[in-house]
């Protein structure tokens, strides 16, 4: 397989979607075992608990909104190539990467606000019935993953401070290669596909970056602002007792 039989287009059909959890379990949970991924996805290493966060990325796909422009505020983008079992046949292409950007800003029309209670827009007790600790573990791991995300989509929201752009930013949300497939430059493509789009809406580029996908966004440009994520308002039953990911915070700057 050559770069050029690799196709990056935004996902169309909610089938799409449930086709590429096969390549984010793959490398978020088989992989990496991502300690957050892994906790906002219970059940993901069985068949039927897989299908079930399969799922939910799917409802997540249903309810796209819209900007004041008309332009979606979540793009669900897919890599795909050719089926070796048929690789004329453009319907039967894999799916072998994928990326999901949003717009977000604290001002109506310009993009979705920010998530900052995770149990607001996701049903928690359907994730683990019954099972406070584990709710609060996952409002605490996601509010900890996405402070500076907020932070910054927040100071953008202010008055004036964007000046004649947008108050918005673009935000890589969730990044994946099949592990089959890395090291061809997928992610790239991805990525650069959401940094041209980003320049076209006229607004900066943010993300939340894994100790393996830091080094893709560097070399697109992106910088990274503060250390190590901390995890300090994670509880410590928590933070001491599970395995969290190291993160960064990265923007392309203005
Ligand atoms: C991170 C990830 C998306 C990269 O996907 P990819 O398709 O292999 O990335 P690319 O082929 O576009 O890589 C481009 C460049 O980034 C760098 N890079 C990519 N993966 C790297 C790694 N594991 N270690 C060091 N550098 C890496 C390399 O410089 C690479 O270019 P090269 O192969 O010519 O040296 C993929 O490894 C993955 O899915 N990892 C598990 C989940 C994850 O951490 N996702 C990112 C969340 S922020």
């Amino acid at each position: 397989m050559s770069a050029q039989d690799i196709r990056i287009e935004p996902m169309v059909d909610e089938k799409d979607v449930l086709d590429s959890f096969d390549c984010i379990t793959d490398a978020f949970g088989i992989q990496v075992n991502d300690g957050i991924w892994t906790q906002m996805n219970p059940g993901w290493d069985t068949p039927e608990g897989n299908a079930r966060c399969a799922a939910r990325l799917a409802a997540r796909f249903r309810t796209i909104t819209k900007d004041r422009n008309g332009k979606p505020n979540t793009v669900f983008l897919k890599a795909t190539a050719p089926n070796p079992a048929a690789p004329a046949d453009d319907t039967k292409r894999l799916i072998v990467g994928m990326a999901i950007w949003v717009q977000l800003s604290v001002v109506e029309g310009y993009g979705d606000p920010p998530v900052e209670d995770l149990g607001k827009v996701m049903d928690l007790e359907e994730l683990y019935p019954g099972n406070e600790p584990e709710q609060r573990f996952c409002r605490q791991l996601d509010h900890a993953l996405h402070t500076d995300r907020i932070r910054v989509v927040k100071e953008k929201g202010e008055p004036g401070a964007t000046g004649d752009k947008p108050p918005a930013a673009f935000v890589l949300d969730l990044c994946a290669s099949h592990s089959n497939f890395q090291r061809r430059g997928i992610a790239t493509r991805l990525v650069q596909w959401g940094i041209d789009e980003a320049k076209a809406r006229g607004i900066e580029c943010l993300t939340e970056a894994s100790a393996m996908g830091r080094h893709v966004y560097l070399k697109l440009g992106f910088k990274q602002v503060g250390g190590e994520m901390d995890y300090a308002t994670v509880d410590e039953e928590f933070r001491t007792k599970r395995a969290l990911p190291s993160n960064i915070f990265m923007r392309t700057g203005a």
